[in-house]
C-alpha cells in the first residue's frame, strides 16, 4: 500500500471509510439518466452527509454526465477522494460487438480481445473506468437467459476467452487513460442454476466446481483482472456473497486475488432472503468477513453508520482493509492525479473512430455466425437471384442483444436494408412477428414466394428475451414462427433460415424445414452487413458452436464433455440390445448440432493426423501433425480442434476435453500442414482429495473440425517423480 493511501486512510473518519464501500446508481446524483439493472428497493434519497462520501457509482456514463457528477461531488468531498464510475460494458459501448456467446463462436481470442479493447476505449472516453465484465461463468443450460453473456460450455474456451477479455479491457498495466479495469464475474458458479432458472440454487460438488468451473475465473484473475464480483447464488450451501470459504480460502487464498471484491446488485441484503443472515447488520458483517469490499445497492454497509461506536475492532480492521483496496484501485486508475482521466466528449462517438471500430465489429460479427445446415449448397445466394425476405428479425435493428449499453437499436441497420443494397431483386413482407402470425395477406406472400428464386426467413427472439432474468422453460422459437416457416416451406422454394438468438435454441423442426440454416448470436451494430456478406458469399460463415444445440429440452443439460457412465449408450447389453444403457426411450443422446460444429463454403477436411512421438513426461508438449486439405475452388477457413481423454483416472474423466483450437485458412485446392501443441501440464485434473495434477497413463488425443467427427490417437504420459508414489 503506497504512502498516499496510508496518509489518506489515517485522515478518514469511520463515516468516510464506510462511504467508500458504498456503490449507488448515478441517479442518486442526477435524475433518471442511469441504467437501472436491478430491483430498486430503496428510494433514491441519501443524506448529503453520506452522499459526498460515497465511493463509486454504477450505470452512469457519458462525458458530460460523469464530469458534472464528479465536479459537484469533489466540490463537496472533504478529502477530495474522486468517485469511481463503473458500468456493464459487456460487448461494446457505442459500437456494439456480438454478444459474448457470439464472440466465443469465433473461437478467436484475438476477436474477443479486440472487442474488449474497443469497448474500453469508447467507455473510457465516456467516463467509465471499471466494467463489470468478463462474465466467466461456465454454462451448460440454454434455459438460463444469461448464457448470452457467457462463452459457453467448455472450461478451456471459457478460460482462453476470459483472459483475452481482461487483456482487451485493461491493456498493459498500469491501466492507461484509454483502458478500463475488468471485473471477473460472477464468483462463483452462477451459470449452473437448477432448472436453468434465474437466481436459483446452485448445488455442484466442490470436486466438480474445481474440475470444471473454477478454471475460467482463475485464468481471468491470472490475467490480472482488478475486480471480482460476487454471485447471487449459493455454492456449497452458502450464498456466495457471504461465503467465507469461497471468498477468503479459495479466491483470496488459493487464487491469490488481492483486488476489489464487489457484491452483485443488492446481494448482501439478499442474505436475508436466502435465510443465512438474521438482519441487515449481520448480513453486512458476514459480507465484510468474506472480504466483500463494495456493497452494490444494498445499503447494508451504510447501515453500519448507525452503530459505528459499537463496531468491534475486527469489523473496523475489515473496513480498513476494504477501504485500502478501493483507494488502491482508484490510485492505480490514476483518479487521484486526474479525476477526469480519459474523459473526452470529442472522442465519444467521433466519426472516424466510430468508423474504425465498426469495421472491427463487422469482422467479429462475420466470424461469429454459424452455418449449421447447407443442403444442396443453397448458400451462398447469387446477387442475381430473386430473393423474398420475411420474418421478425428481417427488418429490425434489434440485433444488438442484451447489455448493449449505449448501442442504438433505432440507428442499427436492418437485414432488409442491407440485402436491398446488394441484390438485384428483393421483396419483403414481415409475415410473422416474434410471437404472432401477422401474415394477414397470405395471397401476397404466396405471390412473392412464387416470383422468388430463394426465400430468406429471418427468425429469432428479441433482445428483451435474452440476458438477466429471462430464463425459458423451453428454449425454442415461438410456435407462431415455426408454423409460419412450415407454411412457407410448403410453397416449394429453397429456404434459407436465419435465427438471431441469445442462446442455443431447440431447432429440430426449423432445421428440417430449412435448406440452409444460420445461427447468429445477436451480432451487434454491424450484424446486418455481416449476415448479408455471408448470405451473398462475400465472406464465408466461419463461426463454430460454443454450446451444444440439443434435439429437445428434455436432454438439457447436454454438453460434449460429459462422463462415460457405467453404461454408455454406444455399447450393447450382450443380447445385442442396448436396453439397459444410459439413454432415453424417446430421443437419442446425440445433440442436434454438437459443440465446435459449423460449416463453411469451402471443402476443408483433415487428411491426416499423427503424433510425432507417443510417450511423454509431464514437462513435454504433445505435438500432433495435421494435414488439412481444401478440395474447393475457393479458399476457406476452419477451426481445428484438439481434444484429450484420460482413459483411466482416480476420478471419472470427461469423454473429451478441448485443449487446443485455432482458426486456420486453407487456400483453394491446397493442403496445409499444422502442428498442434498441447503441453502435458495442461492435462491436469482434480482428484477426490481436491488436489490437482497430471496423472500418468494412457490418453486419447482426438483431432477434428468439431467435437464429434474426430481422428483418434493415443499416447502415454510417464509418471513424474513427484507423483509416481502418490498414485500407487
Ligand atoms: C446485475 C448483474 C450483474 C451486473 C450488475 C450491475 O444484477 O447480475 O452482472 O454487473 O447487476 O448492473
Amino acid at each position: 500500500m503506497n504512502e498516499k493511501i496510508v496518509n489518506l486512510l489515517a485522515q478518514m473518519t469511520i463515516e468516510e471509510k464506510i462511504g467508500q464501500l458504498i456503490q449507488v446508481t448515478g441517479d442518486f446524483f442526477q435524475d433518471g439518466r442511469s441504467e437501472i439493472t436491478g430491483p430498486l428497493g430503496q428510494n433514491n434519497q441519501l443524506s448529503d452527509e453520506l452522499k459526498y462520501t460515497i465511493g463509486s457509482v454504477l450505470g452512469t456514463s457519458g462525458a458530460d454526465d460523469v464530469s458534472e457528477i464528479q465536479k459537484n461531488y469533489l466540490a463537496r468531498s472533504r478529502l477530495k477522494i474522486p468517485l469511481l464510475f463503473m458500468a456493464d460494458i459487456i460487448h461494446g459501448y457505442k459500437t456494439i460487438f456480438p454478444i459474448p456467446l457470439g464472440l466465443a463462436a469465433t473461437f478467436d481470442p484475438e476477436m474477443m480481445r479486440t472487442a474488449a479493447q474497443v469497448s474500453a476505449a469508447e467507455a473510457a472516453a465516456g467516463g467509465v473506468k471499471v466494467t463489470f465484465a468478463p462474465m466467466t461463468d461456465l454454462v451448460r443450460d440454454p434455459r438460463w437467459g444469461r448464457v448470452m453473456e457467457s462463452t459457453g460450455e467448455d472450461p478451456h474456451l471459457n478460460a482462453v476467452m476470459a483472459a483475452a477479455a481482461v487483456k482487451g479491457f485493461q491493456g498493459e498495466l498500469p491501466i492507461d487513460a484509454t483502458h478500463i479495469a475488468a471485473t471477473v464475474k460472477h464468483f462463483a458458479g452462477y451459470g449452473a442454476p437448477e432448472g436453468g432458472r434465474e437466481y436459483n440454487t446452485v448445488d455442484i460438488s466442490e470436486w466438480r466446481f474445481r474440475d470444471q468451473y473454477l478454471g475460467a475465473y482463475q485464468a481471468a484473475i491470472a490475467a490480472q483482472a482488478k475486480l471480482v464480483m460476487t454471485s447471487f447464488n449459493t455454492l456449497f450451501g452458502v450464498p456466495a456473497t457471504g461465503n467465507h470459504y469461497l471468498m477468503q480460502t479459495i479466491l483470496r487464498g488459493e487464487l491469490k486475488f488481492n483486488g476489489v471484491l464487489i457484491s452483485d446488485w443488492n446481494a448482501i441484503a439478499e442474505l436475508l432472503a436466502h435465510g443465512t443472515a438474521q438482519d441487515i447488520e449481520s448480513a453486512a458483517k458476514k459480507a465484510l468477513a468474506a472480504g466483500v469490499d463494495i456493497d452494490m445497492m444494498a445499503f447494508a454497509y451504510a447501515g453500519l453508520l448507525a452503530k459505528v461506536d459499537q463496531l468491534s475492532d475486527d469489523i473496523l480492521a475489515l473496513i480498513d482493509l476494504a477501504v485500502q483496496r478501493v483507494l488502491n484501485l482508484k490510485d492505480e486508475l490514476g483518479l487521484f492525479d486526474d479525476p477526469y482521466i480519459g474523459i473526452s466528449k470529442e472522442k465519444e462517438g467521433e466519426p472516424s473512430i466510430t468508423f474504425a471500430h465498426e469495421q472491427q465489429a463487422l469482422k467479429a460479427a462475420e466470424a461469429s455466425v454459424v452455418l449449421v445446415k447447407n443442403a444442396k449448397r443453397t448458400l451462398p445466394i447469387q446477387a442475381t437471384q430473386r430473393v423474398f425476405l420475411t420474418g421478425p428479425t428481417a427488418n429490425t435493428g434489434d440485433l444488438l442483444g442484451s447489455w448493449s449499453w449505449q448501442g442504438d437499436v433505432s440507428q442499427t441497420e436492418t437485414l432488409c436494408h442491407q440485402l436491398n443494397r446488394h441484390v438485384d431483386y428483393l421483396s419483403y413482407l414481415p409475415g410473422v412477428a416474434y410471437h404472432e402470425d401477422i401474415s394477414t395477406d397470405w395471397a401476397a406472400i404466396k405471390q412473392h414466394v412464387a416470383s422468388a428464386d430463394v426465400v430468406v426467413v429471418a427468425l429469432g427472439l428479441p433482445s428483451s428475451e435474452s440476458g438477466e432474468a429471462t430464463s425459458l422453460s423451453n428454449p425454442a422459437l415461438p410456435s407462431q414462427q415455426v408454423a409460419f416457416l412450415k407454411k412457407i416451406q410448403a410453397l416449394g422454394k429453397p429456404i434459407v433460415t436465419v435465427v438471431v438468438t441469445g442462446r442455443p435454441l431447440i431447432l429440430s423442426t426449423v432445421a428440417q424445414l430449412s435448406d440452409a440454416l444460420l445461427i447468429s448470436f445477436f451480432p451487434g451494430t454491424k450484424g446486418a452487413e455481416a449476415l448479408t456478406n455471408i448470405l451473398l458469399g462475400k465472406t464465408e460463415p466461419t463461426g463454430r458452436l460454443p454450446m451444444t444445440c440439443p434435439q429437445n429440452v428434455g436432454q438439457i443439460p447436454l454438453y460434449y464433455n460429459d462422463y462415460n457412465t457405467g453404461r454408455p449408450n454406444q455399447t450393447t447389453d450382450g443380447s445385442g440390445e442396448n436396453r439397459y444403457m444410459s439413454k432415453y426411450l424417446d430421443v437419442s443422446n446425440a445433440p442436434l448440432f454438437p459443440f465446435g460444429f459449423g460449416l463453411g463454403y469451402a471443402d476443408i477436411a483433415i487428411k491426416q493426423a499423427k503424433l510425432v512421438q507417443t510417450t511423454f513426461s509431464v514437462d513435454d508438449d504433445i505435438a500432433v501433425e495435421v494435414t488439412l486439405s481444401n478440395d474447393a475452388e475457393i479458399a476457406g477457413t476452419t477451426v481445428l480442434q484438439c481434444y484429450t481423454h484420460q482413459q483411466v483416472g482416480e476420478t471419472v474423466r470427461p469423454r473429451k476435453e478441448l485443449k487446443w483450437f485455432k482458426r486456420l485458412e486453407v487456400d483453394a485446392k491446397q493442403q496445409r500442414q499444422v502442428t498442434i501443441c498441447v503441453p502435458v501440464n495442461t492435462l491436469t485434473n482434480v482428484h477426490s482429495d481436491l488436489t490437482t495434477h497430471v496423472d500418468p497413463g494412457t490418453y486419447d488425443i482426438m483431432v477434428g473440425l468439431d467435437s464429434e467427427h474426430l481422428h483418434r490417437l493415443t499416447c502415454e504420459i510417464q509418471p513424474g517423480k513427484e507423483h509416481s508414489d502418490a498414485d500407487n
